[in-house]
């Protein structure tokens, strides 16, 4: 199992790319369902998921050409020879469940295993199914799979979410282009990666208005045609290497960034005493330090346009250093504190109470062997590594390449010292 070894302490400087945004790769990447034309999606991250996910569309007959290291994905879901996603591959990756919707809303069937809980927390599907239903759909649970079937297709109907889910919202506005007649979403998550998916369905012959806000509206249409669309970049990454370079210090411009997604994280950085400069029409930020040490920020996650849960962890190893007491409040998962005694490890003064850690800044964190326990953990310890004195080694990276491109060639090309190494797992 491959591992990271960084020695830390080295200021960053230069320039970091910002990839495709994984959690719209993969629901455009679904998208493809919907249709006998090709969907051609430039802009791909290379990544575990969205490798995972290809595999399982060809599971079900996508013809997928996407040669290994590519930006560009052709998905051609012209026959699909199964509607069955078996339990094997969506246990892999939760959002594997989204290729339900599709299949229901253009075949009338779908057999799809129930994705089962996460590291991070239970993460039920409750509200895609009550999606389905309210679509008219017959679903029966049985054996760890969902059956779903709606035999003269789905109708349109008025959801009105319960509370917010990014999954659920997606998942719903899939399956609703194809209904018969108007699906209107209520309470709909407002994610960057929503407004990605309309862009990309739209261009597909979607009717749909308001993605983006919290009341989306979608006249169903009989037929998708296939199309050409560029996946918007990926802020989780862009904000990550924002902490990194927060955290180890240095100035570094982020390219091909997702500049209007970013708000809430410019701002805690602001707060927090980095200089950002953001030019929406360069899509660029500019990350410096100023040689200052770093003031506490208080952070709530929430869903968009609030802080957002995929970068706490990271935030909680750049309030580690910082000077002053800091509490971070999960809002949006119930165990994404994993990294915590990881990050103690190195030295961090971090209190767990409930859904709140009360993080006590240290001068500096301490090289020491960490291990990761999900994709944002896993990333959040890299950071804390760089900024750390001496050598961190974090073990279990599979868990980071599920979600991050190139990471170690990224950073060892703006100055950080960090390798990958091959060893057995210990743990
Ligand atoms: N929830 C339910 N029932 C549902 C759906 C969600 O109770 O039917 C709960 C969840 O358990 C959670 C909350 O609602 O407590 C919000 O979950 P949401 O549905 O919004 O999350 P998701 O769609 O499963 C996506 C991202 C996550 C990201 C969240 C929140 C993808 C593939 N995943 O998950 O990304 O944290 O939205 O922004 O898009 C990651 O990339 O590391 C990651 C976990």
């Amino acid at each position: 199992m491959d591992s990271l070894k960084i020695i830390g302490g080295q200021p960053l400087s230069g320039e970091i790319p910002i990839s495709g945004a994984k959690n719209s790769a993969l629901k455009l990447m679904a998208a493809c369902l919907l249709t006998a034309e090709p969907v051609t999606l430039t802009n791909m991250p290379n990544l575990a998921d969205t490798r995972f996910l290809s595999q399982l569309l060809q599971t079900l007959g996508v013809e997928v050409y996407w040669p290994k290291g590519d930006s560009e994905c052709r998905l051609n879901a012209e026959k699909l020879t199964s509607t069955i996603a078996p339990y094997e591959q969506v246990r892999k990756m939760r959002a594997s469940f989204n290729v339900l919707g599709p299949m229901l809303a253009r075949y009338g069937h779908a057999t799809v295993s129930l994705p089962g809980g996460c590291a991070i927390g239970a993460r039920p599907v409750d509200l895609h199914l009550q999606a389905f239903e309210a679509m008219g759909a017959d679903l029966l649970v049985e054996q760890g799979y969902v059956k779903a079937a709606a035999i003269h297709g789905l109708k349109g109907a008025q959801i009105v979410f319960p509370f917010v889910s990014v999954g659920a919202t997606e998942h719903a506005m899939l399956a609703a282009t194809l209904a018969k007649g108007e699906t209107v979403l209520e309470n709909a998550a407002r994610e960057p990666e929503i407004a990605d998916l309309a862009d990309c369905l739209i261009s597909m012959g979607a009717k749909i208005e308001g993605a983006g806000s919290s009341t989306i509206t979608i006249q169903g249409v009989d037929e998708l045609h296939g199309t050409n669309h560029k996946v918007m970049s990926d802020r989780i990454e862009a904000g990550t290497y924002a902490m990194a370079v927060a955290a180890a210090g240095g100035h570094v411009t982020l390219t091909n960034a997702p500049v209007g997604a970013l708000s809430a994280i410019n701002h805690a950085l602001r707060n927090a005493g980095v200089k950002v400069e953001a030019d929406k029409d360069a899509g660029t930020i500019e990350i410096e330090t100023t040689g200052q040490p770093l003031a506490p920020v208080n952070v709530d996650t929430a869903p968009h346009p609030g802080f957002p849960t995929d970068l706490q962890a990271q935030f909680m190893a750049l309030m580690s250093v910082a000077r002053g007491t800091s509490v971070i409040r999960e809002n949006i998962f119930e165990n994404r504190f994993m990294h915590a005694p990881e990050l103690s490890r190195l030295g961090a003064n971090i209190a767990v109470r409930g859904s709140e850690a009360i993080v006590t800044g240290v001068e500096k964190l301490k090289g020491a062997p960490v291990m990761a326990t999900d994709l944002r953990a896993s990333v959040s310890l890299v950071i804390a590594g760089l900024a750390a004195q001496g050598e961190t080694t974090v073990s279990r990276i599979y868990h980071l390449d599920r979600g991050f491109e190139r990471l170690e060639e990224k950073l060892s090309a703006v100055g950080a010292n960090i390798r990958r190494t091959s060893e057995e797992d210990e743990g």
